[in-house]
């Protein structure tokens, strides 16, 4: 190869490293990382509506709604009783340590102490229970 070919090849093969990376958004490692937490949550909540019913509510729609008010759910009465309303703070705090959050509420799940995967969780979950 000549050394004009060579370089003309080298300056094309960066620039497309460049552009890959470029377009690669900024919250695609921490997308990776939610749906990764997830698989915590998923094994006992469903998301998605028609979703075979699991050991724990669904969580279809669950920002925005007031906690333990699905019908097709028998909850505690601590979790019925808790006034709490699902947004980014309050998931994060139960979460956090469920038991802490909402005692006396029945979710078998010990907590996630780690504030990252918690946030990338939350992000991931919203899209996920629409
Ligand atoms: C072992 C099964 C289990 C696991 C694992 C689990 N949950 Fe739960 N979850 C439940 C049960 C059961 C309830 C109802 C608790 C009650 O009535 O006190 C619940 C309740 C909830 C509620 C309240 C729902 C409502 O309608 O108000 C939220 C939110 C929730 N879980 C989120 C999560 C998330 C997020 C994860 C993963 C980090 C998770 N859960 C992991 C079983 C589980």
């Amino acid at each position: 190869m000549k050394p004009s070919v060579f370089l003309l090849t080298a300056t094309l093969v960066l620039a497309s490293v460049a552009q890959a990376h470029a377009q690669t958004p900024a919250q695609a490692p921490d997308a990776v990382l939610g749906k990764r937490m997830w698989i915590q949550c998923r094994a006992c909540h469903a998301a998605k509506p028609g979703e075979p019913p699991k050991a724990g509510p669904s969580l279809h729609g669950i920002f925005g709604a007031k906690a333990g008010t699905k019908t097709s759910f028998a909850y505690s009465p601590a979790l019925k009783a808790s006034g709490i309303v699902w947004t980014d703070r309050t998931m994060d705090d139960f979460i956090a340590s469920p038991a802490k959050a909402v005692k006396g509420n029945r979710m078998g799940y010990a907590g996630m102490p780690n504030a990252r995967n918690r946030a990338a969780l939350i992000a991931f979950m919203k899209a996920e229970t629409q």
